[in-house]
């Protein structure tokens, strides 16, 4: 009896292997969107003590954009899902699900993402927030990825949005001259695939936390604790100490589930703090510097959006093309973390 089930389980999973299709989130657009002011390192030294030469040495930051008084994170959020969706050629009639990962939403509630499903005129399907600060973009991903497989959702709009300018304190010359606004959405859409890692779409991904991390950064208020909207405050050395085994676990964990390694990679498109952690992470695991996706000089780290917005750049310049293989990875606030590996 034992010996015919396990010849039962064996022809099942050989017909498994053989005939099987699995839905996949495949990338169908992308768009993004940066604030039209945009502020050089040397316009940052007029506001604090700080100079050209250590931003770009420490961070390889050159600009980031600042949004303009009024313009919100939902306003960012709407422009690169309108530029995501023509680039599908899709409208929002189309979308059954909205995802923004940020953690500077226009108001405590409603949501940024049901701000943003009215502004792009959609009247159906679910929106919501989702907050794993630099590590947003990944997180979002992941969930959209779980309702798409499911089947239970068509396509979605995931979105990293944010207008970390609002939360910096423009005197601490520590973390005023790291962060900058934006927006980047791709549009998943569930397609067929056979399983297999040659299929396009999001392979796999893996998330962590770990929350004894919080005093390492964070902002100092919130509704519940102190009615502000508080600062955002860091210990810069310990975050870039924790930063580089982190993506690296999760970026193992991503080889060892596809049975792949740095050398299948076309390109890693890292979250885009400092270039010094994505030049580390990348060395740590033999990725060659020629496959790096780096932004982050023209951008600075706009924590949720810098993933998307990356990607755009590459997709817009020809680099990233259907059928390669792409690692995206982010650490962030919490302390949170994930990598995601897709064949775009
Ligand atoms: O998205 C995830 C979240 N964040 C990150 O990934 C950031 C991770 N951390 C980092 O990127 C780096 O730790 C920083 C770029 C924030 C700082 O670089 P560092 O090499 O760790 O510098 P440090 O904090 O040890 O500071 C070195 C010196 C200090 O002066 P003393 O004490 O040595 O005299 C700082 O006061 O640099 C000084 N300093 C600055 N000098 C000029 C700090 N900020 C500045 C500044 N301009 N903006």
């Amino acid at each position: 009896m034992q010996a015919h089930d396990t010849r039962s389980a064996a022809k099942r999973t050989n017909t498994l292997t053989l005939g099987q299709t699995k839905l996949r989130s495949v990338i169908r657009g992308i768009g993004s969107y940066l604030p039209v002011n945009k502020v050089s390192n040397a316009d940052l030294e007029k506001m604090v003590d700080t100079s050209d030469d250590w931003i770009v040495q420490r961070t390889g930051i050159r600009n980031r954009h600042i949004a303009a008084e009024g313009e919100t994170t939902s306003m960012l959020a709407t422009h690169a899902a309108n530029a995501a969706l023509a680039n599908a050629g899709l409208t929002a009639q189309d979308i059954d699900l909205v995802i923004v990962a940020t953690s500077s939403p226009d108001y405590t509630f409603p949501s940024t993402a049901t701000q943003v499903q009215a502004a792009i005129g959609m009247h159906h399907g679910a929106a919501f927030d989702l907050q794993a600060v630099c590590s947003g973009f990944v997180y979002a991903i992941t969930v959209a990825d779980k309702f798409l497989i499911s089947g239970s959702h068509k396509r979605a709009l995931v979105i990293g949005a944010e207008t970390f300018s609002r939360l910096l304190d423009w005197n601490d010359r520590t973390t005023c001259v790291l962060f900058g606004d934006g927006a980047g959405a791709v549009v998943l859409e569930a397609q067929q695939g056979t399983g297999s890692v040659q299929d396009r779409g999001v392979l796999t991904t893996h998330l962590r936390s770990d929350g004894r991390h919080r005093e390492k950064l964070y902002v100092d208020g919130g509704p519940s604790s102190t009615k502000t909207v508080g600062h955002l405050r860091m210990q810069g050395k310990d975050v870039f100490r924790h930063a580089v085994s982190m993506v690296t676990d999760v970026m193992v964990d991503a080889f060892a589930a596809t049975n792949t390694t740095a050398a299948d990679l076309d390109w890693f498109v890292p979250h885009q703090a400092n270039r010094r952690i994505i030049d580390a992470s990348a060395e740590k695991l033999g990725i060659a510097p020629e496959k790096i996706v780096v932004t982050v000089d023209q951008h600075g780290n706009t924590s949720a959006a810098s993933i998307p917005l990356a990607l755009a750049t590459a997709v817009a310049d020809g680099r990233i093309k259907p059928g390669q293989l792409v690692m995206i990875e982010a650490m962030g606030g919490g302390f949170t973390w994930g990598s995601a590996l897709i064949r775009w």
